[in-house]
This record gives C-alpha cells, structure tokens and sequence, in this order.
C-alpha cells in the first residue's frame, strides 16, 4: 500500500493523482492521507487547454470528461475522507477502458460521486439561505456578524456570493473551521471556532469583538498567527494597498459587463446589463429549466439564492403566472409555496383545480429585494427585468401550451397583454393575447392576505375564486 500525503484541495488531489496514473498505481493500492493541519480551502483550480482534459503529464495523457472535472471540484468540498480514493477510482476506470463511465448512473461509484456532489451543492444552498447577521455596534460603526455550521468545506467557496449580496455592509461569517471576513473593501479568511465555543446570540458580541481585534488590528497580539492565515498585503490596512483588492473584486463583474455589452442587449444602467435570457433551443422543457438556473441576463441573479423555473406537469391544461418568487420560493426554489402560494392553493380547492395538474410559474424567475434590517422586503420587477425574463416564460408557453393562461396580478397580465393592461377593469373575462389564445386576468393572491378587515378579505377570495371558475370552464 503506497500513502500518499496531499493538501486536500481539488488542485493537490488532482497533481497527487496525475503522478499515481503515470505510475500505474491502482486504486486498490493508494492510501489517501490528507495533510491534517491543513485548512481546506478554495481550490486553485488548474484549467488546462484542452477543456476535456483532467490529467495529462508530458510523458503520458490521460483524457476524462470535462464532466469529471466538474463532478471531482464540488466532490472535492465534501468533507468525507473517503471522497478522494471514490475520485481515484472513477478517474482509474475512465482512462482504463470506460470513458463512458459517467454516464452510468447506477453504477454504485457515480451514484455516490452524485450524491456527495448533490449534498455539497445543497450545502452551499443551504449557507446561502439561512446565513443571519447580527448587527454589532461600535465605535467604527457597523458590523455584521453570522454564525453558520456547514456540513461541507464550502466557506471559501460561497463567500464571494456574500461580498457580491452584502458588498456594502462589513461583516464576518464564522464557522467551526473556517471563518470569512469582508471590510467593505477586501474578504479574508481566518480559521474556525472551535464548536464548543459556538457563540450563543448574547455570546457573539464579545467573540466578535475579539476577532475583531486579531484580525483587523496587526499591531495586536497574532500577529504571526494572522501572518500565517492570509498574505500581509492583505491585513495591512494601507489607504493605497485597499484599492488592490477593490479592483480585483470588481474585476469579474467588469469582465461579465464587458461581455454583455455585445448581442441581445435590452438596457444598461451603472454597470448593470440587461439581456434578452439565452433560452436553449430544444424541445425539453427540463433542459429549459437546468439552463434557467444559471441566467445571469437581468443584474436579479445577483442578489438572489436561486432561479425560480416554473413547475407541474408538461402538458397541463392549465397556467397560471405570478410576478415573480418571494422570500419563501427564492430559499425553496419553487414558485408559490409561501403564504400567497398557501392562499393560491385554498382557492384553486374551492374551485376544484387541482394544483397538481397546474402549472404554476412566474413572469420574473429571480426574488428582487431590498434588505430591511433583517428582513428582505419584496421589490416590484422593473420594466426591463420583466423584458429579460420573458423568454423563459414564451419558452414554457411554447412548451406546455396550456388551454388557459392565468394571469394573477398586474405584473402577469400586463407582461402578457401589454402595460396598458388594468387587472381592476378586465379581471375574470376569457381573453385573447398574443401570448397565448385564452387567457383570464384575477388579482395577485397575496393582495387578498392585504386586505384590511375580514370582510373585504372574503368578498375579494370570492372574486378570486369566481375568476378562477372562469379559467377552469375554458380549459374544460
Ligand atoms: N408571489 C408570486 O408572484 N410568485 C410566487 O412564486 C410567490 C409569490
């Protein structure tokens, strides 16, 4: 049996097992042994060439999918052990005689990689939804402070996502093994707590206020510990040494501008571009939904945990389209499962719609809002959001086609019949678009859940229900 000792990052892992195939070693014959005192961290990714290459040395090349790759870098977040011989094995078998490997699901070694791979993703999900600040006051002002325990070694992984969400506040996540800072203008990372000393919420301030010392002020105690966590340049808080970092966070979304300047441009605005959505051309309307949830064509994604497609059956008579996710749909993923979603699903019972035999999506497949405290507070979708958007949901229409299109609320109808369109004067009348043949108009279900009194509430649920009466005898 031949150790091998590597720093457990995808970038080592995959030098380490470069070397072991030149060697022939089997994977029967390697122990992985991760070097213990090591931290992981983001992975520097080694891209090679040939996109399809994941090992080739001058002497000998081994070709995996560029598909592996992929699978290998969330795999290699995972925080069993056990993931880099699973690796080494799947790499072995690709480049001995089964390159097709991949795509035997119910082979018990790919089956494993995509379920580690699914639950590190689900991990990063997870951070990203359910990540809490705690303001802290001083005498610099603001800071905001999480506590967060992940399953996986994603830190490093989501914090940009952080910066990107929060850019404008200072805060730090602390984690059991890793924890990340952001000032305003540089993100950092220091090692974790030690889970016996997870902060309860009256314990965080007096952690943070420590951290804080540590990290921000070099001339304190630490300083080699700090030394050690991250490069000088990046603790010293020099006026000329803080713009470095700013223009190298700026750097990818400048990159993304400048790529989006060219082609189906809709509008441009203090950096943000709007795009017309890159809706692949295929009949499967679940291709359709894996490509929504990477749309970057409207600045939304920016800010929001997920892409919200539509769901229900392929072939449902029935459409329905809301404005777009909220807070409980942009966590879930799914649209209309929040109090409007439970409102939506009372009157479509007391229509006798089945829910499960309606699809339900949105005009706008991003959350948009703006943070309050703690709370994120629903925005209306803009003009041009709603523009970039649209040919998602032209593809689920083209797709599903529906004998009956409900719109619920303004947003929804007017993207389907226009601006001029007044849901107060049309609602509940079988009409014609350029969208789709049949469609009824009815008010949003979360105006009902605004209702001042109990009595405007019922008369408004039964002029919903009535309008949703209209669309069930049209699809009948
Ligand atoms: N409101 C909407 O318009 N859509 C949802 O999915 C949820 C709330």
């Amino acid at each position: 049996m031949i150790e091998i000792t590597f720093v457990p990052t995808f970038a080592h892992w995959q030098r380490a097992a470069r070397e072991a195939l030149q060697q022939e070693l089997a994977p029967e014959e390697i122990a992985w042994q991760e070097l213990s005192s090591h931290t992981p961290s983001l992975p520097i990714f080694e891209e090679s060439t040939d996109a399809s290459t994941g090992a080739s040395t001058s002497t000998k090349q081994f070709l995996v999918p560029k598909k592996f790759v992929e699978l290998a870098k969330q795999i290699a977040l995972h925080s069993d052990e056990q993931r880099w011989a699973l690796l080494y094995r799947i790499l072995w078998r690709l480049t001995h005689g089964e390159p097709k490997l991949l795509e035997i699901f119910v082979d018990a070694n790919v089956a494993l990689a995509h379920e580690m791979a699914k639950s590190v993703r689900h991990d990063i999900h997870k951070m990203r939804a359910f990540v809490r600040f705690r303001e802290i006051k001083n005498e610099d002002g603001s800071w905001f402070v999480a506590w967060f325990e992940p399953q996986h070694h994603i830190v490093e992984q989501n914090a940009q996502f952080f910066v990107d969400r929060f850019a404008s506040m200072r805060w730090s996540i602390l984690t059991p093994e890793r924890c990340a800072h952001w000032n305003g203008s540089e993100l950092s990372f220091t090692s974790g707590l030690d889970k016996s000393h997870a902060p309860k919420d009256d314990a965080i301030e007096g952690l943070w206020l420590t951290y804080y010392k540590n990290i921000f002020n070099p001339a304190r105690v630490k300083v080699h510990a700090m030394q050690a966590e991250m490069p000088k340049k990046y603790w010293k808080n020099l006026p000329e040494t803080a713009v470095i970092p700013a223009l190298l966070n700026e750097a990818p979304a400048r990159v993304e501008t400048m790529m989006k300047s060219s082609g189906d441009k809709i509008a441009q605005d203090n950096g943000d571009v709007w795009m017309r959505a890159p809706v692949p051309e295929t009949a499967s309307l679940s291709k359709v939904a894996a490509a929504s949830k990477s749309c970057t064509a409207c600045p939304l994604y920016k800010h929001a945990t997920q892409t919200v497609f539509g769901e229900g059956p392929k072939h449902a008579t029935v459409m329905m389209i809301g404005e777009q996710p909220g807070d409980y749909e942009d966590v879930a993923g799914k649209p209309f499962v929040g109090p409007a979603g439970k409102m939506l699903d009372r009157a479509l019972e007391e229509a006798e719609f089945d829910r499960a035999e309606v699809y339900v999506t949105n005009a706008v497949k991003h959350f948009k809002w703006e943070p309050r405290g703690k709370r994120r507070i629903h925005q209306k979708p803009s003009a041009r959001d709603i523009a970039a958007c649209r040919p998602w949901l032209e593809a689920e229409l083209r797709l599903v086609q529906p004998k009956v299109v409900v719109c619920l609320g303004s947003t929804a109808a007017q993207t389907v019949f226009g601006p001029a369109f007044r849901v107060t004067k049309q609602r509940g009348q079988l009409l014609e678009s350029p969208l789709a043949k049949r469609v009824v108009a009815t008010v949003h279900p979360s105006s009902l859940l605004r209702q001042p009194d109990e009595e405007s509430r019922e008369r408004e649920y039964k002029l919903f229900v009535n309008d949703l009466r209209v669309a069930l005898k049209a699809a009948r």
